[in-house]
């Protein structure tokens, strides 16, 4: 199983369309996946360290995220960073800290980033990368930056049929999500 966790409350957020087409890149490689976007992320509590809040959604995320096989976590570039409801799930998923398998211990993460300018394209992506580490994850080789402001110059990020319109961006979230699926298939196999 492969998680998405990202994106953001507003209709039609780009995040949350990129992780949707990673994860169905992930499935076409023959994973199952389960997406946490904007809607469900805006319900979960704001987390605090000493009280634990439990929320449906919260249970759902933390319960999926202990089963995951990899991972693929998405944020727009809020002011130079990670949006804030993207941290908080983030955030969330201390109480996986004494876990045998800690937080994202073991599993490969890839990250997506959709901004409106290059400089908080390499921030925010360095950014996110810098928690995944931090959450133990294995960040994939593969990172996706996507510009949506370089974008709207040729029409936008997608095409009519809802795909990414570059093939250099539609490469990236393929390659990425594929460098996912591999590394769970690769701890499969040496157990
Ligand atoms: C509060 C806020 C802060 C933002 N800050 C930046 C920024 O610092 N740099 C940037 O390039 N884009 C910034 N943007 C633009 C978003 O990163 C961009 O529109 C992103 O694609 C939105 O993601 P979404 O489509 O998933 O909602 C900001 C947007 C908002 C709403």
């Amino acid at each position: 199983m492969i998680v998405g966790i990202g994106g953001t409350t507003r209709a039609g957020s780009t995040s949350e369309r990129v992780l949707a087409l990673a994860l169905k890149a992930a499935e076409a490689k023959g994973a199952r996946t389960e997406l946490f976007g904007g809607e469900i992320l805006a319900k979960l509590p704001l987390f605090n360290p000493e009280v634990s809040a439990a929320s449906p959604e919260r249970d759902a995320l933390v319960a999926a995220v202990r089963a995951a096989d990899g991972l693929i976590i998405a944020s727009p570039g809020y002011h130079g960073s990670v949006s804030g409801l993207v941290k908080n799930a983030l955030d969330t998923l201390d109480v996986l800290r004494d876990d045998t398998r800690p937080y994202f211990d073991g599993r490969a993460v890839g990250v997506i980033v959709t901004v409106d300018g290059w400089q908080a394209a390499g921030a925010t992506l360095g950014a996110l990368r810098a928690i995944v580490h931090a959450l133990r994850g294995w960040n994939t080789p593969m990172g996706v930056a996507l510009n949506g402001a370089a974008a709207r110059d040729t029409g936008g990020l997608f095409d009519g049929e809802g795909r990414l319109a570059d093939r250099r961006d539609a490469w990236q979230v393929q390659a990425m999500a594929e460098q996912v699926v591999a590394f769970a298939a690769m701890k499969r196999a040496v157990g």
